[in-house]
């Protein structure tokens, strides 16, 4: 499998097209960014449509408040300044992570189509998995060693899952990592690997090594969610709907 695909597909007008040429990159790629017309891509209903009968929708939404999944196929990332203190709807940037990392069997691609790109700033990071391996072993083989051996816990909302943060089976690494849901989960000795890694995470950030995609409207990304990280930049927003990505989890 790549890491990465690009395609444009402001050309195609059936909806159904556009789910069948992204279903086939999502089985060739970790990561899938494709450009629909702005006109009608950024609209919900021209994915439930493009994807109706090329996957099984998976919901994604969780309850704001609760962090209770809520059983919506669709979720809001959109800017509100009335939750300053949750990273999908503020405006700050997000360190890398996946999506599904607190849950039992979370769905395999996560997708975020862009409806309303922000002002300035906002673009979405993504560092795949492999790269990411290979700059571990280079750079910090003592700390693969840990992040591929320690079992950890993530926990929201009452749901957990126990898992090691790295594995890596033959068909490259598997990863379940986010910061926020375990860095209370921990014993003394195994937060000393958390917070190294978060650390290396930001270092990467710093350097500019994750892939930053600047979404547009009409545009949308899909990832396989534990293979490849993924974040965000802080960007500009003054009132509500600022910035808006829409969200869903396929299984293909
Ligand atoms: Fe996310």
């Amino acid at each position: 499998m790549e890491a990465f695909c690009r395609l444009d597909l402001r050309k195609l007008d059936s909806p159904p097209d556009v789910g069948a040429r992204i279903t086939a990159a999502c089985r060739t790629a970790r990561l899938v960014v494709a450009r629909t017309h702005p006109a009608v891509g950024r609209h919900r209903e021209f994915w439930d449509e493009a994807l109706a009968e090329q996957c099984e929708r998976v919901p994604v939404d969780e309850d704001v408040k609760t962090g209770l999944a809520t059983g919506n196929l669709w979720s809001d990332v959109e800017f509100n300044p009335e939750f300053p203190q949750r990273f999908r709807h503020s405006s700050s940037a997000q360190p890398l992570h996946t999506d599904g990392a607190y849950l039992y069997d979370p769905p395999p691609i996560v997708f975020m189509v862009c409806h309303r790109a922000a002002p300035r700033g906002g673009a979405t990071l993504f560092l795949d998995g492999q790269r990411l391996l290979s700059v571990l072993a280079t750079e910090r083989p003592e700390l693969l060693t840990m992040l591929t051996g320690a079992i950890v816990r993530f926990n929201k909302a009452g749901v957990h899952v126990e898992s090691t943060i790295i594995a890596t089976p033959p068909d490259g690494p598997f990863l379940r990592w986010n910061y926020y849901t375990m860095r209370n989960q921990v014993s003394p000795d195994l937060l000393a690997i958390v917070e190294n890694f978060h650390c290396f995470l930001q270092d990467t950030v710093d350097r500019s090594l994750p892939l930053a995609v600047r979404l547009n409207e009409g545009d949308a990304v899909f990832f396989h969610d534990a293979r490849v990280l993924h974040g965000r930049d802080s960007f500009t927003a003054g009132i509500t709907g600022d910035r808006c990505l829409w969200k869903g989890g396929l299984r293909i």
